[in-house]
């Protein structure tokens, strides 16, 4: 994936004011950065969320800004979780699964069901099938997204801090998700504050503040030995927020 010079304004508000990045086959980068920087809007625009004012957008070699591209298909290369898992409520969560399959890609019914219990039972879920998302755990609804991104076939998966929303017990199994797939070679884009993830799992870490990326390199060189004051300032608050509260 090759993001280029990307911007985006939202009227007078410059939000990206220029991003390069590239994230190879089998990579997984995590980005980090204060609230407000820009780290939802990028991923949003990567995946054509939303329309970047300026710059460019590449999924193995296909640029998903070119004008003339076709935009659904370009879209499905990409998975996306978000914090609020934005399941359907009203369908059971196999159903969650089929239906995207079946309304996006065009599968049959036969296969659709095949592919989303793969995927269930890749997230530790098989016997939720036919649950409601109302009856499971927040991170059980958000493995089944991840399941749900899964079915779609995605070339890249990019994950809006995916455990933000978590009560601190369930975070773990949607981490073990998570590695499980990186471990597996799929190519991921997480924003996250899960500092322990990214040292451990992230290939690079990348920290963003107003608009730019100010620091990229090996996470523990970002997370352990940060180059820049503003990153250093950052990830004093986020490993010790008690401390930077006084
Ligand atoms: N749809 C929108 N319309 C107008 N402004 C927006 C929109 N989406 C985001 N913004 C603005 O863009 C800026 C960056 O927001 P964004 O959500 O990308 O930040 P973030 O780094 O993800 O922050 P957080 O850590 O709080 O999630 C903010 O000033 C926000 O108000
Ligand atoms: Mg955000």
């Amino acid at each position: 994936m090759e993001i280029r010079e990307l911007h985006k304004s939202f009227g007078d508000n410059q939000v990206l004011r220029g991003i390069d990045l590239e994230v190879a086959r089998g990579e997984v980068v995590c980005v980090i950065g204060p609230s407000g920087s820009g780290k939802s809007t990028l991923l949003r625009c990567v995946n054509l969320l939303e329309v970047p004012t300026s710059g460019r957008v590449l999924v193995g070699g296909t640029e998903l800004t070119d004008p003339d591209v076709d935009i659904d298909a370009a879209r499905r290369r990409i998975g996306m979780v978000f914090q609020q898992f934005n399941l359907f409520p009203h369908v059971t969560v196999t159903e969650n699964l089929t239906l995207p399959q079946r309304r996006v890609l065009g599968r049959g019914k036969e296969e659709a069901a095949r592919v989303a219990r793969e995927n269930l039972e890749r997230v530790g879920l098989a016997d939720k099938a036919g649950a409601y998302p109302a009856q499971l755990s927040g991170g059980q609804q958000q493995r089944v997204a991840i399941a749900r991104a899964l079915a779609m076939d995605p070339q890249v998966m990019l994950f809006d801090e995916p455990t933000s929303a978590l009560d601190p017990e369930l975070v773990g199994d949607v981490l073990a998700v998570m590695r499980m797939l990186a471990a597996e070679g799929m190519t991921m884009m997480v924003v996250t504050h899960e500092m322990s993830f990214a040292r451990e799992v992230a290939d690079r870490v990348v920290f963003m503040d107003g608009g730019r990326v100010v620091e990229e390199g090996p996470a523990a060189q970002v997370v352990g030995d940060p180059r820049h004051e503003r990153t250093r300032n950052f990830l004093n608050r986020i490993l010790d927020p008690a401390a930077a509260d006084l």
